[in-house]
């Protein structure tokens, strides 16, 4: 039976801290994984823009000596599901030519299709729902700056979006408390916010949501943001910057924190709209090491579901 990663739900606590400690042995020695998934091929379904996790996806696969195939949904040489193949024989034609599919797309059903009907291992590249690949990165970020994941307070400032569901749910999978400080219109999906509370009982950390941004930042380790407008909201763009002001991350805001927090977004930025210059660039951003660790946290992640590397 293949394993996924639907979502972080896919993963108990242990096994997420055996991809991190695995992340940080594959970025400390990239050689010793060169032929980990040597004579596999991996699709890589991508029916929204991407920079980082198409990037990621496709050195980390062949760093790891795989073949990486990168598909769209669109155009003259997009895969037939953009013209309404369905999932489900999409899903059984993959698994008899790859051995894992990577996809980034709108709806999450697609991604639970795409598992439920074919054989080989599916990973979330980003859906409307989750962003679990950003949520790994995430982890070994904060893993690599503090030292440890465990005891640190995360606040996401924005809105309730993918990012922040992932967010919701790696906190208490590494031992973190997640704040989601975000305007009443725009609160995380009410769903994945009872999931996160339920995980965070079971592994004892806390899971909430705060609309006093100021009040929410108080005493954070990390301060994260995520772009106003997210891919699929074009048309909703003005309402939703009007609502979103409030909650840019600037120097203010960042010194209500203290000085040993860092700051953090999955990129890509609309520079002093969500975020100011100042912090982007100033000394608590680790955005650009956020980003690196894609790469590294990924091929952890293909090592794993792939069984080139055990889980214990
Ligand atoms: N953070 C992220 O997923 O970046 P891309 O959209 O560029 O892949």
């Amino acid at each position: 039976m293949a394993r996924h990663l639907r979502s972080l739900r896919d993963l108990n606590a242990d096994e997420c801290a055996r991809l991190l400690e695995l992340a940080a042995d594959i970025k400390a020695a990239p050689q010793k994984y060169a032929s980990a998934l040597a004579g596999k091929s991996i699709a890589m379904i991508f029916a929204k823009q991407s920079t980082r996790t198409r990037i990621s996806f496709e050195v980390g696969i062949h760093q790891l000596g795989g073949q990486a195939l990168a598909l769209s949904t669109g155009g003259g040489t997009g895969m037939q599901m953009g013209r309404g193949e369905t999932t489900h024989d999409t899903a059984k034609v993959l698994s008899r030519f790859v051995h894992g599919i990577v996809i980034r797309t709108f709806a999450q059903s697609q991604v639970e299709g795409l598992a439920e009907h074919g054989s080989v291992p599916v990973i979330n590249a980003l859906t409307d729902l989750y962003h679990p690949c950003q949520g790994l990165a995430d982890l070994q970020t904060i893993r690599e700056h503090f030292g440890d994941t465990r005891g640190r307070r995360l606040v996401y400032v924005g809105a309730g979006n993918n990012v922040a569901h992932s967010l919701m749910l790696a906190g208490p999978r590494a031992g973190m408390d997640v704040v989601v400080a975000c305007p009443t219109e725009l609160p995380p999906n009410a769903h994945v916010l009872l999931q996160a509370q339920a995980d965070a009982a079971e592994y004892g950390t806390k899971v909430g949501v705060e609309t006093d941004v100021e009040r929410a930042v108080e005493g954070a380790d990390v301060i994260y943001t995520d772009t106003w407008v997210s891919m699929g909201e074009e048309e909703e763009a003005k309402r939703l910057i009007q609502i979103l002001r409030p909650y840019q991350v600037n120097e203010a805001l960042m010194a209500k924190t203290g000085t040993k927090s860092i700051f953090m977004h999955c990129l890509p930025a609309h520079r002093n709209d969500e975020v100011t210059d100042a912090v982007m660039d100033g000394a608590q951003s680790v955005v650009f090491d956020q980003a690196e660790n894609r790469l590294h946290a990924q091929k952890a992640l293909l090592a794993l579901l792939m069984e080139a590397a055990p889980w214990s």
